[in-house]
């Protein structure tokens, strides 16, 4: 699949967001390792802290599926600006795939690409425990 795919995949989930408090859609799609393709949106919560990001619904539905290594993620929004991802989600995602490759698009389906390892410089990972 080209990185291109990948992304309009990612916009197809903007319809699928759940988002009453922010009005503020956000699609993924997340590629396994084996090439299988994992989805997410954004699905908000009355209670604020509970709200959870598209690129964390899409990881938490890979692992929850078996799947713990991957290669590339694309985030979409529909922003004049590049929809970045979170802190949070640069964190739980480095945790499987420090090397993952990271397509950030805008609401005009341009998008950047980046390695999470520059998103996420010095990130503290399983291994930061030894
Ligand atoms: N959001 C994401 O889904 N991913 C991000 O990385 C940034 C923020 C969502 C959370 C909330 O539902 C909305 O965007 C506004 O913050």
């Amino acid at each position: 699949m080209t990185d291109q795919a990948l992304v309009e995949l990612a916009f197809s989930m903007l319809e699928k967001a759940y988002v009453p408090y922010s009005h503020f859609p956000v699609g993924a799609a997340l590629e396994g390792e084996d090439g299988t393709i994992y989805t997410g949106c954004n699905v908000e919560n009355a209670a604020y802290g509970s709200c959870i990001c598209a690129e964390r619904t899409a990881l938490v539905k890979a692992v929850s599926e078996g799947c713990r290594a991957f290669r590339r993620l694309a985030v979409v929004g529909n922003s004049a600006d590049y929809c970045w991802p979170c802190g949070s989600c640069r964190q739980m995602l480095y945790e499987f795939a420090p090397d993952l490759e990271v397509l950030v698009a805008r609401k005009d389906h341009a998008f950047v690409k980046y390695p999470l390892r520059q998103l996420l410089p010095h990130g503290f990972g399983p291994s930061s425990l030894d």
